[in-house]
């Protein structure tokens, strides 16, 4: 393996809970005194999961030991740091209030924590990150609505959009219609998973849902080259996760990856982890895999990190702050 490149990176999808490594489980179930739940590890160092549906199960799992605003603080502070040390200077964290309220956690606490984790890896080392809200196709309608409308009431400069997880084939978009409405109406920018488990009509739902400008994965729109000219004309960006989508399965290789395919349609594209320590690349070794497998040089690395700075919920004044370094070597490198 080559050196991970050395431009600035940029990441739009990455889960808060997934993205913490085992040792910080080991050592946050330590603190809160709580046993290690049945079936969460492999060994010491791995999460155990088979399938995309088991893995959302250990993603729970994972999450159920993450209970107090300071075991949030530590899991962003210590996630954004790593992310600074490979050259990465801004992040939209996808936080799930519904895994924090399950673990007894208010809505207030449990941002308390994630702001205090942003302002401290700022402070040490100057990297920005955003927050994302999100639902979960798999706990309901219901849920999903109380968190976007819990959302739309407590806005706040750090809280910039709304996406939504889970069982994209067991859950059509289109249920989760009046939960996007709320949040596009409180003026939270709009993402979707969609094109991970399910095909293109699941794309087409996401798109249709209030808001929607980006989507979470949305690789598997390749399969309906209608809808890939659609989302070139429309500008919708994907945020592509590559080792994602092999561990998981949706391709058998980064060779049958539709990455390149994508990019020479003219889709706007940029990278991200997703849950790094399950699928095993960090946001650095996405940028990596992209020069490797896709063939793409430093100039076109930049033009994905410049995508993602246009395609970003934060503030203009940020964005811009941002791509005034684009061609800057990245600190922490
Ligand atoms: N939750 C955490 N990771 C996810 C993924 N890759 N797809 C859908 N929901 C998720
Ligand atoms: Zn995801």
């Amino acid at each position: 393996m080559t050196a991970i490149p050395d431009v600035p990176k940029a990441e739009l999808h990455v889960h808060l809970e997934g993205t913490a490594r085992p040792e910080l489980i080991h050592r946050l179930a330590q603190r809160n005194g709580v046993p290690i739940p049945d079936g969460l590890f492999a060994d010491a160092e791995t999460f155990h999961w088979t399938d995309f549906l088991h893995f959302l199960g250990t993603y729970d799992l994972a999450a159920s030991v993450i209970r107090t605003a300071q075991d949030y603080r530590d899991v962003v502070y210590e996630y954004l740091v790593q992310c600074a040390a490979e050259g990465t200077t801004y992040v939209e964290l996808i936080s799930s209030p519904d895994h924090a309220r399950n673990v007894g956690l208010s809505e207030q606490e449990h941002r308390d924590g994630i702001f205090q984790g942003i302002d401290d890896a700022r402070a040490a080392t100057g990297i920005e990150g955003r927050v994302l809200v999100s639902i979960v196709r798999n706990f309901g309608v219901e849920a999903a609505e109380r968190v976007a409308a819990e959302a739309a009431a407590m806005p706040h400069p750090y809280v910039v959009g709304f996406n939504m997880a889970g069982d994209e084939a067991g859950f059509p978009a289109g249920d989760f219609t009046r939960a996007f409405a709320i949040a596009h109406d409180a003026g939270l920018g709009c993402t979707c998973h969609a094109g991970e488990h399910a095909g293109p009509e699941s794309v087409r739902a996401a798109l249709a849902l209030p808001g929607v400008v980006r989507l979470s994965h949305g690789v598997r729109a390749v399969e309906d080259p209608a809808l890939v000219a659609e989302l070139a004309e429309r500008g919708t960006v994907l945020e592509v996760c590559p080792t994602s989508n092999v561990a998981l399965g949706v391709y058998p290789s980064y060779a049958a990856h539709p990455f390149p395919a994508l990019l020479e349609a003219g889709v706007a594209l940029t990278l991200a982890s997703d849950d790094p320590p399950y699928f095993g690349a960090t946001i650095g070794e996405e940028y990596q895999v992209a020069r490797e497998h896709f063939g793409l040089d430093d100039a076109a690395l930049r033009q994905i990190t410049a995508t993602a700075y246009d395609a970003a919920f934060a503030d203009s004044a940020t964005r811009d702050r941002l791509a005034k370094g684009l061609h800057t070597r990245p600190s922490g490198l």
